[in-house]
């Protein structure tokens, strides 16, 4: 049975499909479009055709194949206003139906708890999903397994954590929906002082897990929020509080589920769970025995949450319907690579050992964008579409910031690691392989991730298992072979403002628009300097 997943209404528009349980193929619209976050149809965007089109395409199927069109959202609940939108999804859904009663509605949190459910591997879990709001709900505790989802507690917008964090993002001159990353990060170069001197803006009630946002405190919040090159340190002690606020949140939430539910493994997702640092406070509560927070936690993931969700409803159990990996977007054979380069008249070399030659240059200090394999699906760049350098080097992550990403010294960035040298580079539990959670450094492994390390010694690492990602861990081999461990400096391939990069058309452009040393296409070299 195909099952297709379609999330159109809100931001981060995307399509997914399962066959007979199996996550197969994912992605992103942005990723077409080249429009980062693409709006969905109530917010001025329309639907996902481009990723529609390549996910037929790609899996050499039509319309009239798919079981079901799986929407994440129950439209129904939607008001007046947005009737015209409604409507236009319906016209759309019946075109793609062609009057056989295949598609469904789904409820927005629903899919967000599968699309973390069916990547967790538990056989029951607690899950919370957390956003702005979506479907008149902004937060949701259920207990889930194979017979299900059992939801505890749904709480409106007037709870919502998402718009609390949105709301301050958007004060401090950061986009809404989008730029909430760069708060969480300015708050890592803080003290993270108390919210006293602005009130006490959420209170969770540990009997009922009710939770109450002071508007009014929030109000007084922003008044003192403003550009962040004006007044760095005063937003740094803002950002801090904010995030001490939200992380303290979290945890008394997930404390109630799991003393309501009795379930200590627990599944995060919604917009809110892109936090890395709330989700490791969250991993570090002794009450919770194992976290899982998927690659797609956003409304992306709810596409691949409508799908398992369309496909589970129809089997009667959730059972089955899982995925493991987050490399689901389209890939680019070297012959496609090849095309590309000479049809634009670049000069290129087929190395022998690409992984090799990467490593070296990464080693000399040089700035290395990376294409291969299939495109990782969510907003974290894993190895797929990446920017690589050495993550021990004083001042790459400078000058990555000035002359690549176009982007303000204060951002930090993240490492990739071995999963095999985790234990010595850190002091927590770092199995980390979709990069959703910090850790802490150990004292002796600052050296080696000095690039990518923050102000309270916490890297937002990716652990890489050489059986998912063999060739990025032939690069980490190679760095260890010198310096003693699998580390790299890994970022998102793109300039600023920019989605990832999906095509060797895109990787090209980007890479001659910014400060890039080499560029690997599938395996073939183009270095800078010889390109033209
Ligand atoms: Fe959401």
């Amino acid at each position: 049975m195909l099952t297709l997943g379609i999330n159109c209404l809100l931001h981060d528009t995307a399509i997914a499909l399962v066959h007979d349980g199996r996550l197969v193929a994912a992605v992103e619209e942005e990723r077409f479009t080249r429009v980062k976050h693409q709006a969905g149809l109530f917010n001025g965007g329309g639907m996902p055709l481009n990723s529609l089109r390549w996910i037929l395409s790609n899996y050499g199927a039509y319309p009239q194949d798919i079981d079901r069109f799986c929407y994440a959202g129950a439209v129904d609940l939607y008001p007046s206003f947005l009737k015209a939108q409604v409507e236009t999804l319906r016209r759309h859904a019946k075109e793609l139906d062609s009057g056989m009663e295949r598609s469904l509605f789904l409820d927005h949190h629903y899919c967000h708890a599968v699309s973390a459910f069916a990547g967790s591997g538990f056989e029951r879990a607690l899950i919370v999903t957390v956003d702005g709001e979506g479907d008149a709900v902004s937060i949701m505790l259920a207990a889930v397994g194979p017979e299900g989802i059992k939801p505890i507690l749904r709480l409106p917008p007037s709870s919502s954590l998402g718009h609390l964090y949105t709301k301050v993002t958007r004060a401090m001159g950061f986009l809404a929906y989008g730029d909430e990353g760069k708060v969480m990060a300015l708050a890592e170069h803080s003290e993270r002082s108390s919210f006293d001197q602005w009130g006490t803006p959420v209170v969770v009630d540990s009997e009922t897990g009710l939770v109450e946002v002071d508007w009014q405190a929030v109000r007084l919040l922003c008044s003192e929020a403003c550009d962040v090159n004006s007044a760095f340190d005063r937003q740094v002690e803002l950002a801090g509080a904010l995030q001490n606020t939200l992380e303290h949140a979290l945890c008394q939430l997930v404390l109630f589920g799991i003393a309501r539910t009795g379930l200590a493994k627990v599944c995060l997702a919604g917009g809110v769970a892109l936090n890395c640092c709330a989700n490791r406070a969250i991993s570090l509560l002794p009450e919770v025995e194992a976290l899982f927070v998927p690659f797609c936690a956003g409304d992306q993931g709810t596409a691949i949450g409508a799908a398992l969700l369309g496909d589970a409803l129809y089997c009667a159990t959730m059972h089955g319907h899982s995925y493991n990996s987050p490399y689901l977007g389209p890939s680019y054979s070297q012959d496609e690579c090849r095309q590309e380069l000479q049809s634009s008249g670049i000069s290129y070399v087929q190395p022998e050992q690409p992984e090799q030659l990467a490593a070296r240059l990464i080693l000399d200090n040089m700035v290395v964008g990376w294409l291969s394999g299939r495109a990782e699906f969510g907003p974290r760049a894993l190895g797929a579409r990446s920017i690589f350098a050495a993550s021990h080097l004083p001042g790459i992550s400078d000058r990555l910031n000035c002359q690549v990403k176009h982007r303000a010294t204060w951002r930090p960035f993240a490492p990739m690691v071995l999963e095999f040298d985790g234990h010595t580079l850190f002091e927590e539990p770092c199995q980390n392989p979709y990069m959703t959670s910090t850790a802490k450094v150990s004292p002796k492994a600052r050296h080696l991730l000095s690039q990518t390390i923050s102000a309270r010694s916490t890297s937002r690492l990716q652990t890489v298992m050489p059986e998912k990602l063999p060739d990025v861990a032939c690069i980490l081999e190679e760095i260890r072979r010198e310096t003693g461990a699998g580390t790299l400096l890994n970022t998102s391939f793109n300039d600023a403002g920019e989605p990832m990069v999906l095509s060797p058309r895109d990787a090209l452009r980007t890479f001659f628009s910014t400060g890039l040393d080499h560029l690997f296409l599938s395996g073939l070299w183009v270095a800078k300097r010889d390109a033209k």
